[in-house]
C-alpha cells in the first residue's frame, strides 16, 4: 500500500528581531546553507515532496533567494505562528496531502530521519497530532507540555504560564505532525485570546484533544536537533553543529583532516577520496576538489574546480577552474575567469584574473597575469606583469606554446607572443612577437667607470 502524503509547512514569517540584521532571520547562512534551506531540505526528504515555506519579513528576498522547488505563501502581518500555517491553507489543500507536518524554519539541525520518525509514528497510531517535546533543564521561553494521565492536552506559552506551569520541564519543540483535515478544522477556531494577542498554532492541540481527536507527543531524543537560531551566538552555535557533520561525511567519505575542528566546509562542497586537508583552509559554495588533492593550511577556495593530485597551499581561488597535478602557492591569487591546466606550476605572489594557463606552463613568482592567456609548456619569469590596463579600458595579452618570458617582462596589452618566442629579462614589450624570435626590449646598459664611488658608503 502506498503511504498516505505528507506535506511540510516551514515556519519563516518571523522578523528575527534579536539578529539585529536588514537580513530576514531565516536567510542567514550556517556552514553555506541558508538556515531555512536546511530545515526545507530535510522536510523534502522526509516528506517526498516540496514544502511550502511561509514567509513574510523582507518583501520577496525569501522566494527569490531560496527559489525552486518549494512551494511558498506570504504572511502579510505577523499575527501568530498558528496564523501563518492558516497562510499555508491553500497550498496545503492543494497538495492533496493527507498529513501535514509543521516545522520552524529556523531550525536547522533537524534530520529528515528525525522528521520522517515522526510522519511515520503519525500514520501508524493513527493520530490527528503528534508532535515532539523535549525535556528542558532551563525550559524558559519555551511553550510547556500540559500532560493528563499520560496524554498531552494543551501547550501553555511562558506568558501565559502560571508559577506552577512554569516549573514543567517538558518543552514543545514546534515539530508537529497533523492530519491535514484535524488541522484545517482547529486552525479555523484559534482565537488569539493569550498574553501576546497572537493565534499561536500550539492551541491546535487543545482544540483537536478537546474534540474527541487523538493528540500525542514523543519526547526527542535528540533535543540539540531543535535548536532555534534566535541571535547570532545561537547561529554560530549551529553552524559548529552542522561544520562538524559536514566534516565527518567526508571523513567517512575517505579524505583525511588533519584537524577537522579548523577547517570550514560548505554543504555543498563536493571532495574526492585520499585528499588530505590541513587545518586553516576554508572551502566555500559549490566547491569541487579533486581526488588525492593536498589542500595545505590557511587555502580559502570559493565556488571553485580542483582537478586531481593538485596541491594548493596558503591561496584564494575564487571562481576559478585548476586540472589535475599542478601545485598553486603557496600565496597565490586566483580570480574569476582563471583556468589553469594539468602540471602547471603557479606559484608565490601570484594573481591571475580572467586568463587562462595551459598545460605545463610554469608562473611561478610574484606575477600579474590578467585578461590573457598563457600557452602549453611555456616559462613565466619571476615579476611578470600583463599590463592590461590603460586607464580607460581593459585588453588582452596571448602568449603561445613553448615560449619564454624573461624576469620582470611587461607585457602592454593588446599584444601577442608567438610559440616559441623567447623574451630577454627586463623587455617592456609594446608590439606582437612571431613565433622563435628573441625579443630584447629593454635599453642597453651603460658603465661610468668610477662614478659609483662615493654615492653610498666610502
Ligand atoms: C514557539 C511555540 C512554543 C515553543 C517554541 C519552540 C507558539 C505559539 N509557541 O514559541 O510553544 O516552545 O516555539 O521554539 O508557536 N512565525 C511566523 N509567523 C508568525 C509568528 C511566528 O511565521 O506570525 C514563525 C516564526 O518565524 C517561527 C515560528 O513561527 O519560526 C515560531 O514562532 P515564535 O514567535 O518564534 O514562537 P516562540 O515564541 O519561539
Ligand atoms: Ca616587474
Amino acid at each position: 500500500m502506498e503511504s498516505a502524503k505528507c506535506v511540510a509547512v516551514i515556519l519563516a514569517a518571523g522578523e528575527g528581531t534579536r539578529m539585529k540584521s536588514s537580513l530576514p532571520k531565516v536567510l542567514h547562512k550556517a556552514a553555506g546553507k541558508e538556515l531555512v534551506r536546511w530545515a526545507a531540505e530535510a522536510a523534502m526528504e522526509a516528506c517526498g515532496t516540496a514544502p511550502v515555506i511561509v514567509y513574510g519579513s523582507g518583501g520577496n528576498l525569501v522566494p527569490e533567494t531560496i527559489g525552486e522547488p518549494y512551494a511558498y505563501a506570504l504572511q502579510d502581518k505577523r499575527m501568530g505562528s498558528g496564523h501563518a500555517v492558516m497562510c499555508a491553507k491553500e497550498a496545503i489543500l492543494a497538495s492533496g496531502a493527507e498529513y501535514t507536518f509543521v516545522l520552524a524554519g529556523d531550525m536547522p539541525l533537524v534530520r529528515a530521519e528525525s522528521i520522517k520518525k515522526v510522519i511515520d509514528e503519525a500514520k501508524n497510531g493513527n493520530y490527528d497530532l503528534l508532535m515532539l517535546t523535549g525535556m528542558q533543564d532551563n525550559p524558559t521561553g519555551y511553550g510547556r507540555i500540559i500532560r493528563k494521565n499520560d496524554m498531552v492536552k494543551a501547550i501553555v506559552e511562558e506568558k501565559d504560564a502560571t508559577p506552577e506551569q512554569k516549573k514543567i520541564c517538558e518543552v514543545n519543540l514546534s515539530v508537529y505532525c497533523f492530519k491535514t483535515s484535524a488541522l484545517i478544522s482547529a486552525l479555523e477556531k484559534v482565537r488569539p485570546n493569550n498574553a501576546a494577542g497572537e493565534y499561536y498554532i500550539t492551541d491546535c492541540l487543545y482544540i483537536i484533544g478537546s474534540e474527541g481527536g487523538k493528540c500525542g507527543a514523543v519526547i526527542a531524543e535528540d533535543i540539540s536537533e531543535c535548536t532555534g537560531v534566535n541571535d547570532r551566538v545561537q547561529l554560530s552555535a549551529v553552524s559548529k553543529v552542522l561544520r562538524s557533520r559536514i566534516n565527518e561525511k567526508h571523513m567517512r567519505n575517505g579524505v583525511t583532516m588533519i584537524d577537522p575542528e579548523s577547517c570550514y566546509i560548505d554543504a555543498e562542497v563536493e571532495i574526492g577520496r585520499d585528499t588530505i586537508i590541513y587545518p586553516g583552509v576554508i572551502l566555500e559554495g559549490k566547491t569541487k576538489i579533486g581526488e588525492g588533492c593536498e589542500l595545505l593550511q590557511g587555502s580559502r577556495i570559493v565556488d571553485s574546480e580542483i582537478g586531481n593530485g593538485t596541491t594548493v597551499q596558503n591561496s584564494v581561488i575564487e571562481s576559478a577552474v585548476v586540472g589535475e597535478n599542478t601545485k598553486v602557492g603557496p600565496y597565490a591569487y586566483f580570480r574569476k575567469g582563471t583556468v589553469i591546466g594539468n602540471n602547471c606550476r603557479v606559484g608565490d605572489f601570484v594573481e591571475v584574473k580572467n586568463a587562462q594557463i595551459k598545460d605545463g606552463a610554469k608562473v611561478s613568482h610574484l606575477t600579474y597575469v590578467g585578461d590573457g592567456e598563457i600557452g602549453e609548456e611555456t616559462n613565466v619569469g619571476c615579476g611578470v606583469v600583463f599590463g592590461n590596463y590603460d586607464g580607460k579600458k581593459k585588453a588582452r595579452t596571448v602568449v603561445g606554446k613553448k615560449a619564454f618570458i624573461g624576469c620582470n617582462t611587461n607585457l602592454i596589452a593588446p599584444v601577442t607572443v608567438g610559440d616559441g618566442a623567447y623574451i630577454v629579462a627586463g623587455s617592456t614589450v609594446t608590439e606582437d612577437v612571431p613565433a622563435d624570435a628573441l625579443v630584447i626590449a629593454r635599453a642597453r646598459q651603460v658603465v661610468k667607470l668610477g662614478r659609483g664611488k662615493g654615492r653610498y658608503k666610502d
